[in-house]
């Protein structure tokens, strides 16, 4: 056990139609500090139900997911909540920031799930210039372009000095200048030691990250270009 986040033999079981599918189907995966890996695959492959589970979000059918160790779903509930608040940053997919709230209060609101003492303020507004949004401090979300939230999500997921970053196309709907950018932050991220966990789109990854996996019916394959 020395990964950081070890995904073990992991099997989510759903129920449609009367018909039961694995739509992950005994996954392994280990991610170590520095670790930039992308997961590819087409729309219903699983990446989304894969990310959730190795985020803490989504309990398993079987299999097991460590962090630093801990079989996180041994974990109560609260205990599971502060874990994710504190060490993992999770970037979902479409847009998540809170419509009634500025770009720097969605930043800062993670800190304030549980108490905690510093210079959020300050922590907050390098933050978004590091993601190269400090201009838009005040605005709210629905002035952003697609682009900007992202930016305004990947700061936020950022907050709490995670050790993981998951996030899941978090280039899905913007244009090549504006991936390329993103891809090259998440480079930056993890160099400065974060392990990167993303799912995206096939040609976002050829240039970015370290290893790359490719998702094909709940199972997870390395890629071969
Ligand atoms: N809560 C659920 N109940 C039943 N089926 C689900 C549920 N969530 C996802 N699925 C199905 O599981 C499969 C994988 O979904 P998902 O992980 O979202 O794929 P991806 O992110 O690769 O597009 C899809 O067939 C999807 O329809
Ligand atoms: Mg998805």
């Amino acid at each position: 056990m020395t990964g950081l986040l070890e995904l073990q033999g992991l099997i989510k079981e759903y129920e449609r139609g009367g018909r039961t599918f694995n739509a992950v189907n005994r996954v392994s995966l280990a991610v170590d500090p520095g670790d930039f890996i992308s997961i590819i695959g087409r729309s219903g492959s699983g990446k989304t139900t894969l990310l959730n589970m190795g985020a803490g979000l989504l309990r398993p059918t079987a299999g097991s997911v460590f962090f630093a160790g801990q079989d996180i779903y041994d974990l109560r509930d609260k205990a599971l909540s502060f874990l994710r608040n504190e060490k993992i940053g999770y970037v979902p997919q479409g847009q998540s920031l809170l419509s009634n709230f500025t770009v720097f209060d969605n930043v800062c609101i993670p800190w304030f799930l549980f108490s905690r003492e510093g210079d959020v303020e300050g922590k907050a507004f390098l933050l978004l210039e590091k993601v190269g949004i400090s201009h838009l401090a005040a605005a709210y979300p629905k002035e952003l372009s697609g682009g900007e939230m992202r930016r305004a999500a990947i700061a936020r997921s950022l907050i709490n000095d995670p050790l993981l970053l998951i996030a899941d196309e978090p280039t899905g709907d913007l244009d090549a200048q504006t991936t390329a950018e993103i891809m090259s932050l998440f480079s930056r991220i993890a160099q400065e030691g974060t392990a990167v966990l993303i799912v995206t789109h096939e040609l976002d990854t050829l240039n970015y990250g370290n290893r790359t996996y490719s998702m094909d019916a709940g199972n997870l394959l390395p890629y071969r270009a």
